[in-house]
């Protein structure tokens, strides 16, 4: 139970790694707020983990400012950030738009660093906190058909390694989960989306894990889990892989 007492707010939590981390944390004692741009989806697992569920879409600041306060007046201070929602729309860069660059970055980089600045000050406050955002391996080592969403989450791993040294000296850590390819409507709708093209990237991506599987979201669930807990009390500023050791796409 290593978040009994604890409040978590989760974004994206109404599927894939978001889902399994809000049952983690919850199976452990956090009282969690699951958020989503899909609040029916975001609702089915509020029930599921006797939690609170919120509309917060991650690019929209007021969207964040009333979700954020809904979930203290409902729940108390968040000791516990997920910064989870992702999205992205594969396809060759030379192929890609200025919108299509707006969208990937309002979500996947605007939308880490504004619901962070919602909520930082709170934790600085009560000089307690508990940072984790889900970046990933294609921030680190490029993926195929998704250079903007690499850019975003390498500027993910940026912000969290400069969070954590801002804030260490008030005991808030700021750490990041890197995943490979894992088992979620993000990864496995591509092929449907692309056809041969994304049935050809995630097979290369599998093909580039050491385990040669892709991932199942309650793996990275436990990674996030365990920075976000006090195991994690001395670890910040990090990017785990949760990568089946993946190091090359
Ligand atoms: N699946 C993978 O292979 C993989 C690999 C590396 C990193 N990631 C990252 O993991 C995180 C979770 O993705 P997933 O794979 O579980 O995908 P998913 O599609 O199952 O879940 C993403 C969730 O984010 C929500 N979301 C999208 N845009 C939003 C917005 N503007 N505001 C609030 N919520 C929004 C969606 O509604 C959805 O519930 C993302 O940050 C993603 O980039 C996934």
């Amino acid at each position: 139970m290593r978040f009994a007492d604890r409040i978590a707010l989760v974004t994206g939590g109404a599927s894939g790694i978001g889902a399994a981390t809000c049952r983690r944390l919850a199976a452990e004692g956090a009282r969690v707020a699951v958020t989503d741009l899909d609040l029916a989806g975001a609702g089915r697992v509020a029930d599921e983990v006797d939690g609170e569920a919120y509309e917060l879409d991650v690019r929209i600041d007021d969207s964040i400012r009333t979700a954020v306060e809904a979930a203290e007046r409902d729940l108390g201070p968040i000791d516990v950030l997920v910064n989870n929602a992702g999205y992205d729309e594969w396809g060759w860069f030379t192929e890609t738009d200025a919108a299509l660059w707006d969208r990937v970055l309002s979500v996947n980089l605007r939308g880490v660093i504004a619901v962070t600045h919602s909520l930082l000050p709170g934790m600085q406050e009560r000089r307690r906190g508990r940072i984790v955002n889900t970046a990933s391996e294609a921030g680190r080592v490029g993926s195929s058909g998704s250079a903007v969403y690499s850019a975003a989450k390498a500027g993910v791993i940026g912000f969290t390694k400069t969070i954590a040294i801002e804030n260490g000296r008030f005991g808030i850590t700021c750490n990041a989960v890197a995943p490979g390819p894992i088992d979620t409507p993000l990864l496995v709708g591509a092929p449907e989306r692309l056809g041969d093209l994304g049935k050809r990237i995630v097979e290369k991506m599998i093909g580039s894990t050491n385990l040669r599987r892709l991932g199942r979201p309650e793996e990275v669930a436990a990674a996030i889990a365990f920075l976000a807990s006090d195991d994690a009390s001395y670890i910040t500023g990090q990017a785990l892989g949760v990568s089946g050791g993946l190091a090359r796409i």
